[in-house]
């Protein structure tokens, strides 16, 4: 079997089995702490679905390094691929019993994204995409809206944990896009947005302060099908998920023009 065939096998089993402790504990009793602010959660399931998946990645790739939002993970030196996880995005929706979020994994071979999954669990769609090889929803190839008017897309965003105390807040771009676009939807789970940019449910996507883990799989999957993916500025999408701007690729230019008017008009972002 090729390597990263293998990859997308133990990716989507891993994705699979934390999807189902996810589908299984939904809607019980939670443990829910605080992170970084009051709004930033974590539940005991978001530790469980990640102890389970780091637990048999270092079982299974011992040489590989792995970066976890929850704190698993370890770097062994000359380690050529690189699993970052995301075990449950959409922690807020989760603590709520609100129906939207996913177990998010992408990988990197030398440094270049290669392998990426997402599994919402109640929808039961396990997105993938094999840089290279197209991106697929339960095994249907996925392709972005053909829409080219910023005018008629449905885009989506999301609001940064420091939302209550940075000026940064992501306010006067949802503002400019509120009027520009047909409609806004902010749902809670960034990963899940970027998959929707890939099967063309949404015309594009923005946020801020993402972190890695948000956007490691998202990113390949929006490319595979046919979309574009940068910063604010129209370089390229940084790794950190510091700044993103997903597209079907044919408003992605309007899109960066409503972000340069509000930096012009002195907003931030
Ligand atoms: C969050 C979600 C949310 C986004 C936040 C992320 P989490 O991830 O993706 O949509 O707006 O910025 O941190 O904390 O639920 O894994
Ligand atoms: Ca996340
Ligand atoms: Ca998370």
């Amino acid at each position: 079997m090729d390597p990263e065939k293998s990859v997308l096998e133990l990716a989507s089993s891993l994705a699979r089995a934390a999807g189902e402790i996810q589908r299984e504990r939904y809607s019980t009793r939670l443990e829910i702490r605080t992170k970084s602010a009051e709004v930033d959660l974590v539940t005991d399931v978001d530790e469980t679905c990640e102890a389970l998946i780091v637990s048999t990645l270092e079982a299974e790739r011992p040489q590989d390094a792995i970066l976890a939002e929850e704190g698993g993970g370890r770097s062994p030196s000359g380690a050529s691929w690189r699993w970052i996880v995301d075990p449950l995005d959409g922690t807020t929706n989760y603590a709520h019993g609100y129906p939207r979020f996913c177990v998010s994994i992408g990988v990197e071979l030398e440094g270049v994204r290669t392998v990426g999954v997402v599994y919402d669990p109640l929808m039961d769609e396990l997105y993938h995409a094999v840089a290279g090889r197209g991106a697929f929803l339960n095994g249907r190839r996925l392709r972005v809206s053909a829409e080219t008017s910023l005018d008629r897309s449905l885009l989506a965003t999301g609001f940064a944990y420091d939302r209550r105390k940075s000026e940064r807040d992501n306010l006067d771009n949802f503002a400019a896009f509120l009027k520009a676009a047909r409609a806004l939807r902010r749902d809670g789970s960034a990963a899940l947005d970027l998959c929707y940019v890939a099967a063309g449910r949404l015309d594009g996507f923005w946020e801020f302060k993402l972190a890695p883990w948000d956007v490691a799989a998202g990113y390949l999957i929006v490319e595979e099908a046919g979309g574009r993916c940068s910063d604010a500025t129209g370089r390229a999408a940084p790794a950190s998920g510091s700044a993103v701007v997903a597209s079907n690729g044919h408003i992605h230019q309007a899109m960066l023009e409503v972000l340069k008017g509000v930096r012009r008009g002195g907003g931030a972002q």
